[in-house]
């Protein structure tokens, strides 16, 4: 490779880490592609899942993939998630994660635990990013709302392709409770429901969310997004609904992309 091409093959490849409750997953993204070049790595969450011993898993698996081929120079802004509001780099939210995260500016604490630039991004708006770009929301015009049921409910807002961020609709009291603490994948776990009787309480979410917002789109994520086809036939709603396309990986390339957005090494 001509040290020319070496360098525009660079500056399309970033780091994107998904920081989650049980896993803390890496890679290397092909922004172009918008795909991960190469496998991913991942750590199991420490616990307790404390700044200090998460910062340290990112560390890791930043090190570990930077020792590979292509890999981004090591002065190249990371992207990184977490599962709360993240507002100028600061965390506002910690629903299901450390208490002690709450007030942290967690873009500054990495990116000197790092010693390069790191920005961080919530989890939901860095799935709706890469959705938007580069999977099932790619093209589409109006609202667009990315929902991800895990261990909580989160959501992206998009519009006209761009992310308004910090969307927490997994927070919307529904029947006097906290959405999320019914609706989640968790929550059907925890109470040992039935798709069939899970659907009737995603039902009533989406369509209070569909009456709040009228999008054009849901874009279902999450790890049970694969099992769509036991849920999404028992649903009646007027907005049309599909699984997120990128599965497992639409949080680290959504990281990776809000870096090079941040930084201008992507349009
Ligand atoms: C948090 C969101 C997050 C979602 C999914 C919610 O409890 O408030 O910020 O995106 O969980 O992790």
């Amino acid at each position: 490779m001509s040290s020319k091409d070496e360098k525009s093959h660079k500056a399309r490849h970033l780091i994107g880490i998904d920081i989650g409750g049980t896993g803390i997953k890496g890679g290397i993204v092909d922004l172009k592609k918008g795909k991960l070049a190469g496998d991913r790595f991942r750590i199991p969450t420490p616990q307790p899942a404390t700044p200090e011993a998460v910062a340290d898993v990112v560390a890791e698996i930043v090190k570990e993939l930077s020792t590979r081929e292509g890999a981004p120079d090591a002065d190249t802004p990371v992207g990184v998630t977490f599962p709360g509001i993240i507002q100028h780099g600061v965390v506002r939210s910690a629903a299901n994660v450390d208490k002690s995260w709450l007030d942290l500016p967690i873009d500054s604490m990495l990116t000197e635990r790092l010693g390069r630039p790191v920005e961080v991004i919530n989890d939901a708006d860095a799935a709706g990013l890469a959705e938007a770009r580069y999977g099932a929301g790619e093209g589409v015009d109006g609202t667009v709302l990315v929902i991800t049921l895990g261990t909580g409910i989160g959501s992206a807002f998009i519009f006209n392709g761009q992310l308004v961020p910090n969307a927490e609709l997994g927070h919307l009291e529904v029947d006097g409770h906290d959405a999320e603490t019914k609706a989640s994948a968790v929550a059907r776990e925890r109470d040992g429901l039935s798709w069939q009787e899970y659907s009737v309480l995603l039902q009533r979410y989406l369509s209070h969310v569909e009456f709040l917002f009228s999008p054009e789109l849901f874009i279902i994520g999450g790890g049970i997004s694969k099992r769509a086809d036991e849920y999404f036939p028992h649903l009646d709603l007027r907005t049309k609904i599909v699984t997120a396309e990128l599965k497992n990986d639409a949080g680290i390339v959504g990281a990776a992309l809000e870096v090079a957005l941040h930084h201008k090494l992507a349009k």
